[in-house]
């Protein structure tokens, strides 16, 4: 299992140490969100930047935004590797965020809150290299994990190889490791962790202990 450390509840006034202290990890993922599409809002491009400079890292970008088109482009010169997305996003029709990820050369994800059924990502699964699936409500870290997110897993899991297609499967929200496992079983491929990891003193360990569940 890939393990990508969610940002948003890193102390960002330690940067680089935070940074250090999850250097294990293969992907980190930044949680943009604009105060529109979610209530909060969190840190800008200028951050992942500056992580950029001293992270080799896969960089993971989560737009929660409402129009995402023009944080693309900021995302991408800030050196997101991925992009990804929410097909709820009411600024723009999913197709022209998806075609504008990728004429930019860099991966390109789409994902659902709780709320959107499965189905919904069907017209656009043979576009995209990744499903995310949020298992929270978007918008703040430490929620708990929603069960039915299971079955969207399972659904996408079962699709792909009906199929033939090679999207990856995220899954992002209240992820620990009994979560972990149960959406590891349904076929997810990467797991973002924010308070499970970057609440503990050994966090090597607990990316470790995830990547194994
Ligand atoms: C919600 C955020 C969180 C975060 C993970 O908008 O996307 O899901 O990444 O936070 P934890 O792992 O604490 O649920
Ligand atoms: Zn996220």
């Amino acid at each position: 299992m890939i393990v990508a450390p969610s940002f948003l509840t890193a102390d960002m006034s330690r940067l680089s140490s935070e940074i250090q202290s999850i250097s294990k990890a293969k992907w980190l993922h930044f949680d943009i969100m604009d105060g529109i599409f979610v209530p909060n809002k969190t840190y800008d491009h200028h951050l992942v930047a500056e992580i950029k400079t001293y992270s080799s890292q896969f960089f993971d970008c989560h737009l929660m935004v409402d129009n995402p088109i023009p944080d693309i482009y900021r995302y991408v010169k800030a050196g997101a590797d991925l992009i990804t997305v929410h097909i709820e996003a009411l600024g723009v029709t999913t197709i022209v965020a998806i075609e504008a990820i990728k004429k930019l050369g860099i991966k390109v994800g789409l994902s659902i809150k709780p709320s959107t059924i499965v189905e919904e990502l069907v017209p656009y699964l043979e576009q995209i290299d990744l499903v995310l699936i949020m298992s929270v409500e978007p918008g703040k870290g430490g929620q708990k994990f929603i069960e039915n997110s299971i079955d969207k897993i399972n659904y996408l899991n079962e699709y792909r190889k009906k199929h033939g297609l090679n999207y990856l499967i995220e899954v992002d929200g209240g992820i620990n490791l009994s979560t972990g496992k149960l959406v590891a079983l349904a076929g997810a491929d990467i797991v973002v962790a924010g308070s499970f990891i970057f609440n503990k003193n050994n966090r090597e360990d607990a990316i470790s202990e995830l990547e194994n569940v």
